[in-house]
């Protein structure tokens, strides 16, 4: 019987695994420096709280839900996403006693099943940042400013920073009027999704990918143009703060994103060079939901980076690292055997990284060995080393060899 592993769903090991934990690394650097703390929250949260919070007219909530029962009848949902959990454990945990701001970050797995494709996938990891309590637009170009930094570190170029303003609970729904009058007339020519959006969420029509609903939506009202007095000024705010910060963006009044519970700015960081695919991050204020959820009224914004479009991106820039062994402890002969096992030991107990050689290896397979994976230094231990108390080193970068006494070892590696 041979399995394999699900569709749309992934094993990473090495060497791709380096990568992702360079990014991690990179990602923890940063966000420690704007503050944010980690936050570790469930894969499994009842059903309830994706619904409440992306909306129920939503392509997530509406297809793209890993839901079942569990065995006392619950219904569970694998999380999509990352920023309903987070919101759950704020309100829960009260969170919101503690000084303002709070400011969390996360990263692990999410579910979605959609059709799996170039840089989409069923099981993708998201790296997200969630902060709680400031309503300022000062935050948002932080925010920016902090994807920018990490994007910089990780020596990623091409990116367009995409923002927008989609208002408030006061003005959308002049907004939401306007596109209903505007597409009033052009149902016949929409793709049956975006029928059925025109009813129940007209602005999801400007995010559909069809051809004809995209030629059709061309001289929809702009959302910028329908924004309340200090919706505006918080959107003018931000975009100066972005104009201080030297944080090139565009403005795309059509990029209402995917979920409900946005207000206000909303951003995405694309790259030409993944594709349809082609959003590596993503998010947006969502000032009532940590009202929804039962909480003080508490702005918020944040955002998700997808791991997997990163690490391609990296991937095809040549920036992948592979680390290797310090030193191959090649040996020859019983004694030789034990006497490197404890040589590797003392080694390794200094956080050298050592490796060894097997029985039944000749030694130029152990030097073959030492080559293929790019060992600093190779040491050859056998009957006469052992005599003499004193081992052979070779140098492989440049060939150069020598001997030291075995009592050194470990100070030739310090
Ligand atoms: P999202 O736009 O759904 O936002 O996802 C954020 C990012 O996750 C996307 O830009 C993309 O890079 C990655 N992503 C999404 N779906 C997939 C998939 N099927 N396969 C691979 N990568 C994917 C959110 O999830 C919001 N929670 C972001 C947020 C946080 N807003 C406020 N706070």
């Amino acid at each position: 019987m041979k399995y394999s592993a699900l569709k749309g769903v992934h094993d990473i090991f090495p060497p791709d695994i380096y990568t992702w934990q360079r990014v991690e690394e990179v990602v923890e650097n940063v966000f420690s420096a704007y503050g944010f703390q980690e936050l570790r929250a469930p894969v499994i949260e009842s059903t309830e709280i994706f619904i409440r919070s992306i909306g129920e007219t939503t392509d997530i909530v509406e297809k793209e839900m890993y839901t079942f029962p569990d065995k006392a009848g619950r219904r569970i949902t694998l999380r999509p996403e990352g920023t309903a959990p987070a919101v759950r454990c704020y309100v829960e945990h009260h969170l919101y006693n503690l000084p303002s701001p709070q400011k969390f970050f996360y990263s692990g797995p999410m579910f979605r099943y959609e059709r799996p494709q170039a840089g989409r996938f069923r099981q993708f990891f998201q790296i997200g940042a969630e902060a709680f309590g400031v309503a300022e637009p000062k935050i948002d170009a932080e925010i920016l400013s902090m994807l920018r930094l990490l994007f910089e570190r990780l020596g990623l170029q091409g990116l367009n920073f995409e923002v927008n303003s989609i208002g408030c609970e006061k003005c959308r729904p002049g907004y939401r009027k306007a596109l209903i009058d505007f597409f009033s007339d052009k149902l016949d020519g929409f793709c049956l999704d975006c029928k059925r959006r025109y009813d129940q969420n007209p602005l999801r029509i400007l995010d559909c990918k069809v051809e004809a609903c995209v030629k059709l939506r061309a001289d929809a009202p702009r959302v910028t143009d329908f924004l309340c007095d200090e919706c505006k000024e918080h959107f003018n705010t931000f975009l100066s703060y972005l104009k201080s910060l030297d944080i090139p963006h565009i403005i795309n009044p059509n990029m209402v994103r995917g979920l409900d519970y946005y207000t206000r700015t909303t951003f995405e960081v694309t790259c030409e060079d993944l594709g349809a695919q082609n959003a590596i991050a993503a998010g947006g204020r969502y000032d009532g939901l940590v009202e929804d959820f039962g909480g003080p009224p508490t702005p918020a914004i944040g955002f998700a980076v997808g791991m997997e479009r990163i690490v391609s991106l990296l991937k095809s820039s040549g920036g992948q690292h592979i680390p290797s062994p310090e030193v191959l402890i090649a040996a020859v002969g019983q004694s030789g055997e034990r006497e490197g096992l404890v040589i590797a030991n003392r080694l390794r107990d200094k956080g050298i990284w050592a490796e060894l050689g097997y029985a039944g290896n000749s030694l130029k397979s152990q030097l073959r060995k030492a080559d293929r994976l790019a060992a600093g230094y190779v040491l050859i231990i056998g009957d006469d080393e052992i005599a003499s108390g004193r081992l052979k080193w070779k140098r492989l970068s440049d060939s150069s060899q020598g001997e030291i006494p075995i009592a050194e070892v470990y100070d030739f590696f310090k």
